[in-house]
């Protein structure tokens, strides 16, 4: 199996990955939300266009079904003691919220061990209801026990520390995380209109991988979750449709040195 590269094709079949061979995914789907992918976009209207090269506009069915192939897919190549980490969040359809609960009928056969919050303080506005502020991380395993989860790896310093009664002044993250979105003035900042934060997605493969593990995005849009792996030491598989994306995340990887951990 070949690593550290990204696909220029649709992950419904990933046929240059064997079963059982990698051993964290971690995505964010496209939501179906009418993004204006492959284009130049401001406040959501494009600015400049290059032809749609991904319909973010699906029938909802076909939608689910190309979901569902993706993370069958995902199933079949993740190994026993694997995970799956799915950013998603609340759709607005028809002036009504769709939370993603959903996706819960593709994972039957796994196990839901956190439902994450990711809390952030801007984004769209409103005035029609309460701004929305949150988007979900659903990870699940492949075992019920065996598992990679590196919790000290990812301890945060208890605000709450008392020497009499605690060991160390390290804790458990909640459930919760509080992670700004990429903004504009941000280093890591591209062009992809739903771009994810190098630091939520680093506490991700820091828990459920170890150095030298496969970390798969099947929809990998600008590279962040290639680009955070390649920092962590891991290595890096993804999929993408959009060829301006491929190369927007192979720019991004090349400025990741060997030094930059
Ligand atoms: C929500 S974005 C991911 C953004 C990414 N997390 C980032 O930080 O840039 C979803 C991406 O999936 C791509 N995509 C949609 N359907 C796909 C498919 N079937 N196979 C591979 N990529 C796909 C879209 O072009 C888009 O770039």
């Amino acid at each position: 199996m070949k690593k550290n590269i990204i696909y220029l094709k649709s992950s419904e079949i990933m046929s240059e990955i064997p079963d059982n061979s990698v051993d964290l995914i971690v995505t964010s789907p496209p939501y179906n939300i009418d993004i204006k992918y492959g284009n130049k976009t401001s406040k959501g209207k494009v600015v400049e266009s290059k032809g749609v090269k991904y319909s973010d506009k699906m029938s909802e069915e076909e939608y689910r079904e190309m979901l569902r192939k993706v993370f069958e897919e995902c199933k079949r190549v993740l190994k026993d003691n694997g995970s799956i980490w799915i950013n998603i969040k609340n759709r607005l359809i028809n002036d009504e919220i769709v939370p993603p609960f959903w996706i819960q009928e593709y994972f039957q056969d796994m196990y839901l061990k956190n439902l994450l919050v990711w809390n952030f303080d801007w984004g769209g506005s409103t005035n029609k209801r309460f701004a929305p502020r949150y988007e979900f991380i659903f990870w699940y395993t492949m075992d019920k026990k065996n598992y990679t989860f590196n919790l000290d790896d990812v301890k945060v310093p208890a605000l709450n520390y008392r020497p009499d009664r605690y060991k160390s002044q390290l804790k458990n993250p909640s459930d919760v995380w509080r992670v700004s979105m990429v903004s504009g003035n941000f280093a890591e900042r591209t062009n992809h209109p739903a771009q994810y934060p190098e630091r939520l997605i680093e506490r991700v493969i820091l828990a459920g991988s170890n150095e030298g593990d496969v970390v798969l995005d099947p929809f990998m849009g600008s590279g962040t979750t290639a680009v955070v792996a390649k920092k962590l030491k891991r290595n890096y598989i993804g999929y993408e449709l959009v060829e301006e994306y491929l190369e927007m995340a192979n720019n991004r990887l090349k400025n990741v040195g060997d030094d930059d951990e």
